[in-house]
């Protein structure tokens, strides 16, 4: 076997698992997750008639390229939310969700060529999946903590300029998974600054773009900072997208990656023998999607009810604050994370993710450590229910 395999960390949920294993939760509460990001809103019907209206189009093997339908709708959505000019025929890629995408791309784009090792940085904590593709790709993963100081940014003028000169891949998460941060348009002109300075890509993972606090100020898009930095041709630039999130379909496997055609040409290539192109059903219910946007401001503002109303339940007993985007809260539970999750599960058959799980320990800490994540995906009511067991438990 591949022996990078053994450099793999065990995934959070894994984790979660044991160290749940052996807990007797009381049987009389019904068990709430609040530890996995998967959105559970109906999904809107659009969808999911464009699906069954084309099942019969299951009869031919998909290009990898996609339909020319699918990638004009991907580029009028990236036109009407960033008001960007994205090429459907040359700057745009339909991916089986964004997960398959980032893993893949890393895959792809990483070389050895140079006797450096080279480098993926990433902020810290992160989307597991970043780590793993860096690692399986021979890449040394660089971890750029994000800590509560620094409203959860990734401190890219810490990382010193010989680092910068290995690193191939720079992820960026906004609004972020698990911190709700958004980065700023000057933050990332500033990173490609960087890129343009060190020669390296920013894979900028903006699957939470839709879901944000407030609708005067949706997150920005790394292509908008290129369009504003000059670089219509979105240099160094691929963004990746996904109607997991936005449409509340985590089973349909959708997304989308888009920006500079010089590394959407050999990632086209590599996904053609690496075989992952979108069934044609799967595309057509995706342009309904994309093509749609009452759903998506509907699905946000049902979050934004769950914040309204679990907020104020929890502030008396937790350091919370409602995120700017994205559907976790983030506190800091001022105890240690794995412990506090053990016994609130335990206590109230409530299950969360302990921070620490999210990131990796760095020369300055782990920047997860003493913070848990909770997800806002269950019902409303389940939300409320369980904001009002994890006061229970604190107050007791
Ligand atoms: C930050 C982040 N990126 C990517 C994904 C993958 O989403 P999908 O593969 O469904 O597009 C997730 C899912 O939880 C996520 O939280």
């Amino acid at each position: 076997m591949n022996d990078r395999l053994a450099l793999l960390t065990a995934y959070p949920f894994e984790r979660l698992a044991r160290l749940k294993a052996g807990e007797h939760p009381p049987a009389a509460l019904p068990h709430i997750a609040m530890s996995i990001g998967e959105p559970k809103h109906a999904p809107p019907a659009l969808v999911i008639d464009a699906l069954r209206q084309n099942l019969g189009k299951l009869d031919s093997y998909p290009a990898t390229l996609g339909l020319p339908e699918m990638r004009a709708a991907c580029a009028a959505w990236l036109a009407r939310r960033f008001a960007v000019r994205v090429s459907a025929d040359t700057m745009v890629l339909p991916v089986n969700g964004t997960r398959e995408a980032l893993f893949s791309f890393v895959q792809a784009v990483v070389s050895a060529a140079s006797n450096a090792r080279p480098v993926v940085a990433m902020p810290n904590p992160f989307y597991q999946i970043y780590e793993g593709a860096a690692l399986l790709a021979g890449a040394e993963p660089l971890f750029l903590n994000t800590f509560a100081e620094q409203r959860f940014q990734p401190d890219l003028d810490a990382v010193p300029a010989a680092t910068w000169d290995r690193c191939q891949v720079l992820f960026l998460c906004s609004p972020g998974n698990p911190t709700g941060a958004v980065l700023s348009l000057d933050y990332l002109r500033h990173a490609l600054q960087l890129a343009e300075r060190h020669d390296f890509v920013i894979a900028a993972d903006e699957c939470y773009a839709e879901l944000y606090r407030d609708e005067a100020a949706p997150p920005p898009s790394l292509l908008q900072a290129a369009v504003a930095s000059g670089h219509d041709g979105f240099q160094r630039c691929l963004v990746f997208h996904s109607l997991s999130k936005r449409s509340s379909v985590p089973g349909l496997r959708s997304g989308f990656v888009a920006g500079d055609p010089a590394l959407i040409k050999p990632y086209l290539l590599y996904r053609t023998y690496h075989g992952c192109a979108m069934p044609v059903p799967t595309q057509l219910a995706s342009i309904a999607a994309w093509n749609d946007d009452a759903h998506a401001a509907a699905n946000r503002a049902l979050y934004r009810e769950k914040f309204a109303r679990v907020l104020p339940i929890l502030a008396p007993v937790l350091d919370v604050v409602e995120p700017d985007g994205a559907f976790y809260l983030w506190p800091d539970v001022q105890r240690d994370d794995a412990t506090f999750t053990r016994e609130l599960f335990a206590r109230q058959n409530l299950t969360i993710l302990p921070g620490s799980y999210l990131a990796r320990d760095t020369a300055a800490g782990n920047p997860g450590r003493r913070r848990v994540r909770i997800s806002l995906v269950a019902p409303l009511d389940e939300c409320v229910d369980a904001a009002q067991r994890i006061r229970n438990f604190l107050e007791r």
